[in-house]
């Protein structure tokens, strides 16, 4: 179900906030010039949060120790084992609205 996470100023080009309601999965949002991108925002190694890693050519890293996950598809660029979920994520009447509970994990090609 979609919910309406943060006002669309709150998270500006190059900015990322973490949402989570209740015992929902938190989930990262971030905006790059490509558009919004949603992942769980648990790092699969020690759970550090995504949304404070680094972003670069679509790709989030860890704050921790670096693992690299790609935001399109939540795979991570260092082994496939650790690929994470993404969420459906979109922009509408001024706010950031994101689904808590469509996650889901790409297939590698
Ligand atoms: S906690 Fe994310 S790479 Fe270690």
């Amino acid at each position: 179900m979609w919910q309406k996470a943060f006002k669309s100023e709150e998270i500006p080009l190059g900015g990322a906030r973490c949402f989570q309601e209740g015992d929902a999965v938190p989930v990262g949002i971030f905006r790059t010039r490509d558009g919004l991108f949603a992942v769980d925002n648990r790092c699969p190694h020690y759970d550090a949060e995504l949304h404070l890693g680094e972003v670069e050519d679509g790709v989030v890293y860890c704050p921790w120790h670096r693992w690299p996950f790609r935001l399109k598809t939540g795979h991570c660029t260092l082994n496939h084992r650790f690929d994470t979920q993404t969420f459906p994520v979109k922009e509408e009447d001024g706010h950031i609205w994101v689904d808590p509970e469509g996650g889901k994990t790409t297939p590698r090609e």
